[in-house]
């Protein structure tokens, strides 16, 4: 499942108490390990995704990151074309080394057969959160920062994608079997920004860690590109391709034969339970189980999703 550890599960929110903050339930290998294991150990999954957040990538970068309880992120200072001089060019290795350890550590403790994977976010998504300090309804900061400045914007974007690949690169050589690129804000680019901020940035992040690591295992997750996700699967030559709940089946079949997908089921839809969860889960393999797919969510769980409910899916799921 998307965000598999998280809120939603009694052990995590207990383990991230002891921690004391978000930020540092992410830098401390042994708790970070932990919840990365707790939602396998409940429900045997068939993949561990290792604990940790996309906006590390800007805290390794140089801005400072908390996360308030109830408020989100809040990272500062805001970048522009003066607070882009400042970053650093690269992320500092001491900063990201805790999050390979996890991996270490996870991949350790893990059974053979369960895949760990790792991620990152998508240049454009990470952006959103740099240019605007904190998450956004409409991403309009780095959108009037790319209108307004595009020289600048690329130059950020660059960055993002150099950081990227090297973050992942080590990701894998610590142990993840597959990567995911998480593009959640890509559904608000106009078709020519989406070519721009997301297509080109993510497939220049795949082509410089599989030139590192040519076996590399890579999923992308362009949320909400709608009809655009023919064009990602065309030119973004990743593994497998997440999808959202609002593809259409037909079209999402179309997606299938291009690439295999992961999704996509409503997170609202296991919220809700029932018959509407059983109906949903229905039409998402009835959709996609004839081709090469992996069960999962359209997003995140939402933390106030009962822990039956998830039940009541993988049941569904694996009785199929
Ligand atoms: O999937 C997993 O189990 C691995 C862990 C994971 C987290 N964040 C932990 C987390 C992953 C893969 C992410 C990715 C992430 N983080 C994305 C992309 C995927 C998506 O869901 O859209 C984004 C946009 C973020 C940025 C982020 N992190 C926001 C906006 C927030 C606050 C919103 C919220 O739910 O509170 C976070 C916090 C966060 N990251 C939590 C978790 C479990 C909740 C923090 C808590 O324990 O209170």
């Amino acid at each position: 499942m998307m965000r598999q550890a998280g809120r939603y599960l009694p052990e995590y929110r207990e383990t991230r108490e002891r921690a004391g903050s978000f930020l540092k339930l992410c830098l401390t290998p042994e708790l970070a390990a932990e919840v990365t294991l707790q939602p396998i150990r409940r429900f045997n999954f068939d993949a561990a995704i290792i604990f940790a957040d996309i906006l590390l990538v800007p805290y390794a970068l140089g801005q400072t990151l908390t996360f308030t309880e109830g408020e989100g992120p809040r990272l500062s200072p805001r970048i522009d074309r003066t607070e882009l001089g400042r970053l650093r060019d690269a992320v500092d290795r001491s900063v990201t080394e805790p999050v390979f350890e996890t991996i270490r550590r996870v991949r350790g403790a893990l059974d053979p057969q369960i895949a760990l994977l790792g991620f990152c976010g998508a240049p454009w998504t990470v952006a959103t959160y740099m240019v605007a300090g904190c998450g956004t309804a409409d991403q309009a900061a780095a959108k009037l920062l790319a209108y307004r400045d595009p020289m600048t914007f690329a130059q950020l974007i660059d960055r993002l994608v150099a950081a990227s690949a090297d973050y992942l690169v080590e990701q894998i050589s610590a142990g993840a079997q597959a990567v995911q690129i998480f593009d959640t804000w890509s559904g608000v680019l106009s078709p020519e920004e989406f070519e721009r901020w997301c297509i080109d940035p993510v497939a220049r992040i795949i082509a410089e860690v599989r030139r590192r690591t040519p076996e590399a295992k890579i999923l992308g997750f362009p949320r909400g590109a709608g009809t655009l996700l023919r064009r990602y699967a065309e030119r973004v030559p990743v593994n497998a391709i997440s999808l959202d709940w609002t593809v259409a089946r037909d079209y999402a079949r179309d997606i299938q034969s291009h690439r295999p997908v992961q999704g996509n089921l409503d997170p609202h839809a296991l919220r809700a339970g029932g018959d509407a969860l059983l109906r949903a889960v229905d039409a998402t393999l009835d959709t996609f189980s004839g081709g090469p797919f992996i069960f999962n969510l359209g997003h995140g769980i939402l933390s106030d999703t009962p822990i039956a409910h998830v039940e009541q899916m993988l049941a569904r799921v694996r009785g199929h």
